[in-house]
């Protein structure tokens, strides 16, 4: 059919050879997919049993990030999602239901506990808190509190902010005999220092606008499953929510994780280096790394991990006040005061722990300190100067 040049503008006769082989991953965006005949239309969220079929099920490209953290988390299978958050919500709607219960750590990452505390209490959802300050007692605690109707028990090693290690096998072993299922917040090893599932979790969430974004642009999480029945109810939800992550995003979050053992062997470096270093000043009343002894559940970062990340947090001694804690981050010239981690650039932020339920009593003299790729003798100089600045 001989075609007016404006119909041509959207469907063109001319078009570039083929046979471009690039080492970079493609980009395939794309709401609609094109059916190649009647007979062949079909609806379905499993895009690796049926094909491609609509854009929010996955494209070429959000699958290859899925399948490539899935092989590095050493799951079943795994979901990207527009956020980390979106992660944990996403796995908490879909195997939640009225009536249930569960337990999240006191010290688990605060939008979680939001999410749950409020919405899933609000569709019937019976929420506990386990204490999680001292990681010996933490399987103890979980056993005590487990019920008949416990769905599920979440864990999150280290803790958000004071970085508590916890005994996953125990609370693991402790979850399963009682029928609940063990979902981790698995962002701080990347999926990489610590093996989720060989220790006994049922579900990985991850945060990949950390570590396998890399360079603080992108905002995006996986949940990764260990079998066929996870998959598909989370693959049902994640259809219903549509919380669909961008392959533009996607494509950043391949390329961030071409390097993502060069920079995770550079920061685990430079934020041992610092840790030590801090360690040693007097102004420092305790280094929260879950290398260091002085960090709660140090041991079973020993036995369990393979590495750390360049996430930790200080304790300043009693006797610095709130205003001195913020004029040391105000005097810092390399680290940027904001929220996030995991990027290049090395980040400063601070908590104020007083009065917070469940966790140790740092008042506001916790500084949490995420170690980039800048040159570590120069973070160091930095620190030295606004601890100089403290008088
Ligand atoms: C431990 C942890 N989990 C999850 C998230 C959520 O990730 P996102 O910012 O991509 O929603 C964060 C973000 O700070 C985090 O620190």
């Amino acid at each position: 059919m001989a075609k007016n040049w404006k119909t041509k503008l959207i469907h063109p006769e001319v078009h570039a050879p083929e046979g471009f082989r690039s080492l970079a991953d493609p980009v395939y965006r794309g709401s609609t997919v094109v059916f190649p005949d009647a007979a062949s239309i079909r609806e379905s969220w499993n895009p690796y049993k049926d094909g491609y079929t609509y854009g929010v099920y996955g494209t070429p490209t959000t699958l290859e990030l899925a399948v490539r953290v899935c092989d590095l988390e050493r799951g079943f299978r795994t979901h990207i999602t527009p956020g980390g958050q979106a992660a944990i919500s996403l796995a908490n709607l879909s195997f939640l239901k009225a009536g249930d219960h569960i337990l999240l750590p006191e010290n688990i990452y605060g939008p979680n506990r939001k999410f749950c505390a409020q919405v899933m209490r609000r569709f019937g959802v019976e929420v506990e808190f386990y204490p999680a300050v001292d990681p010996k007692q933490g399987a103890a605690a979980v056993a005590a509190l487990l019920r008949e109707n416990t769905r599920l028990v979440w864990c999150e090693s280290p803790g958000s902010i004071t970085m508590e290690i916890q005994d996953v096998p125990a609370i693991a072993e402790a979850a399963h005999r009682a029928g609940a299922l063990v979902f981790i917040d698995n962002t701080w090893s990347a999926g990489v220092f610590f093996d989720a599932f060989a220790h006994g979790v049922d579900v990985s969430v991850q945060a990949l606008t950390k570590y396998v974004g890399g360079h603080s642009d992108i905002l995006l999480g996986a949940i990764t499953v260990l079998d066929e029945e996870a998959y598909a109810r989370v693959a049902s939800t994640h259809q219903i929510v549509g919380a669909v992550a961008s392959p533009d995003d996607c494509s950043l979050a391949l390329r961030g994780m071409k390097t993502l053992a060069v920079r995770l062997k550079s920061v685990e470096e430079s934020a041992l280096t610092l840790a030590r270093w801090l360690a040693e000043r007097t102004e420092i009343e305790l280094v929260l790394h879950p290398a260091f002894s002085s960090c709660p559940g140090h041991e079973f970062w020993k036995r369990d991990f393979t590495g750390s990340a360049g996430l930790f947090s200080i304790v300043f001694r009693k006797q610095f006040t709130r205003s001195q804690v913020h004029a040391f981050i105000d005097k810092l010239e390399l680290f940027a005061i904001g929220y996030s981690w995991a990027g290049v650039t090395s980040i400063v932020m601070t908590y104020d722990l007083e009065g917070t339920s469940g966790r140790p009593d740092y008042g506001s003299r916790l500084v949490r300190l995420n170690i980039g790729l800048e040159d570590v003798e120069d973070l160091r100089r930095d620190l030295e100067q606004a601890l100089a600045g403290l008088g």
